[in-house]
């Protein structure tokens, strides 16, 4: 399978809203957001258009990833500059294909080209362990309400990039989005059917509730 990966554009951004609306699609919940938080973050100006990644198979958008500007309020009192990952989509049909690992392993070398000095998500610790990612934990990062959580991980850049960072991950507020505004956004689409319960949703239920106090 050749997979060539590249900027997006904007001649492509309906076709990757869709990749991602696939993607997540009854994964995390009953029916998805991302798709939505996708369209509204690329005019938002923490976002990275260098980051902001596809990859095409045979001409098509089966994948893509994106990267947002977010700071860590240090226990020093310095604030530092980070990246978020995310969302990040393969296509169903393509997944469990190495086309994640290629994305992130391809913007992950951009991104400290670039200087910036680590990556963090919230996500699923047995995938992003495999990607060089790392419990915050261990760096003393909490979530912005102060709570360690297995979800929140890190990918340090360079060796000394992660000193004095203990503290507070602090997203971009774009990542808090209107769930009734991305339920009209996705009014746009085809008709999906919607399923509560699926294994992907349990799992990720079980992942968000490991959070503990500092
Ligand atoms: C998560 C996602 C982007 C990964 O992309 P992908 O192309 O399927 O992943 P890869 O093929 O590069 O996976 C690499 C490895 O991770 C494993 N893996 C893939 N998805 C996994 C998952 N959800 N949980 C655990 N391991 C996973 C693969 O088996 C593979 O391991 P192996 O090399 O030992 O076989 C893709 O599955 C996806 O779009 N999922 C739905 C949306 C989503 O969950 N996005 C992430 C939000 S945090």
């Amino acid at each position: 399978m050749d997979i060539e990966l590249r900027r997006e554009q904007s001649s492509d951004y309906s076709e990757t809203e869709n990749v991602t609306r696939e993607a997540f699609w009854n994964h995390y919940s009953p029916a998805c957001s991302e798709h939505y938080l996708l369209h509204i973050m690329r005019d938002c100006p923490a976002f990275v258009p260098e980051l902001d990644v596809v990859a095409v198979c045979d001409g098509k958008i089966v994948g893509n990833v994106v990267y947002m500007k977010s700071v860590i309020r240090a226990d020093n009192g310095n604030s530092y500059e980070v990246l978020s990952l995310g969302p990040i989509s393969v296509l169903p049909e393509y997944q469990r294909k190495g086309i994640g690992v290629r994305m992130i392993e391809y913007t992950r070398d951009i991104a400290r080209r670039m200087g910036f000095a680590a990556i963090l998500l919230c996500g699923d610790p047995d995938y992003y362990s495999r990607q060089g990612f790392l419990s915050a934990e261990t760096f003393g990062i909490r979530t912005e309400d102060d709570m360690y959580a297995d979800a929140l991980q890190v990918c340090p850049l360079s060796e000394r990039a992660m000193s004095g960072m203990k503290g507070r991950y602090v997203e971009d507020s774009i990542y808090q989005i209107d769930e009734s505004v991305a339920s009209d956004f996705d009014k746009h689409f085809p008709p999906k059917e919607i399923i509560v319960g699926t294994p992907s949703q349990k799992r990720f239920d079980e992942i968000v509730v490991k959070r503990r106090k500092a």
